[in-house]
């Protein structure tokens, strides 16, 4: 793994300069093939994503689901053996031959299945990333750790203990201070994988509300093992299938519409999977 000295965010960000007027198209992916050695894990995938959609990406494990958002952020570089070909862009940006992978990383948020929280206090959970880029002043960084917080709807439930350790929290709190630090990163494309795999359902509603809400400001992937999670927060989803993207549409449209795919009824009706 990388020390945390290594992932400072530069100062400029030159490679990915993602403010300013934003593209329509958020990520463009082409031609995109994932292999670990030999085995192929996701082959030939062309999708979009457009800005502030909901875009979903469902189908059974070893679909190659999680191998594709690794590839958007460029985790293979961290992961032996995981080679990536094709092109992806990201605000209409090459990302397969950056000069600086972290510029990209910081505009890029990730919840993973089960919350990863750092260990240290739920305040400096959340001040770590402003922190990195150079915010210091306490009050500044007060607001930012508030309003983080509430965005992941969890600032009511731990305002009087911000200085206790995350990992004392419940796994659904840990799981939207991920959320928070994910945002604390003010990142432009929010990728979660699974995140409520380990949550009650009270608390995923909690954060589709969430999820809801931040669509107007971020663009989201959300990598999801619920169809009907899918159904009600994604505006189009992707079916991987087998190291296969089998079918994109407008994600009602794969529940009642016409598919081009059997197998997609089939997996969004339960029939597999
Ligand atoms: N680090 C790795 N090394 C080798 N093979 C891997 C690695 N990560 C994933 N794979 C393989 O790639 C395929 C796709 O996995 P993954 O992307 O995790 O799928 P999903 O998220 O849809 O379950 C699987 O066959 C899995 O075993
Ligand atoms: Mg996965």
């Amino acid at each position: 793994m990388v020390s945390q000295s290594t992932i400072e965010r530069p100062a400029a960000a030159a490679d990915v300069q993602t403010r300013g007027a934003a593209p329509r198209i958020k990520l463009a992916v082409k031609d995109l093939t994932i292999s670990y050695g030999k085995a192929v894990a996701l082959k030939e995938v062309n999708l979009e994503v457009r800005e502030h959609e909901i875009f979903g990406i469902i189908g059974p494990a070893n679909a190659g689901k999680t191998s594709f958002l690794k590839a958007l952020n460029r985790m293979d570089v961290f992961t032996p053996g995981m080679r990536v070909n094709g092109d992806i862009e990201f605000n209409g940006r090459d990302t397969r031959h950056l000069n600086n992978i972290y510029a990209l990383r910081s505009r890029i948020g990730v919840v993973f299945p089960l919350p990863v929280g750092l260990p240290m206090t739920v305040y400096d959970n959340v001040a770590l990333s402003p922190r990195w880029r150079g915010i210091t002043n306490k009050a500044d960084l007060d607001v930012i750790v508030q309003r983080c917080l509430t965005r992941a709807a969890l600032w009511d439930e731990v305002k009087d203990r911000l200085d206790a350790l995350g990992s004392l929290l419940s796994g659904g709190q840990q799981q939207r201070l991920t959320i928070a630090r994910a945002l604390s990163q003010e990142p432009d494309l929010l990728m979660l994988d699974e995140f409520s795999i380990a949550v009650d359902p009270v608390t995923t509603m909690r954060i589709e509300d969430v999820l809801k809400e931040l669509r107007k400001e971020v663009t989201i992937i959300l990598v999801t093992n619920l169809v009907q999670q899918a159904r009600r927060l994604a505006d189009r989803t992707a079916f991987f299938l087998n190291s296969e993207c089998v079918e994109i549409g407008v994600t009602e449209d794969l529940f009642t519409g016409e598919v081009k795919d059997r197998r997609t009824r089939d997996y969004v009706e339960g029939r597999f999977g």
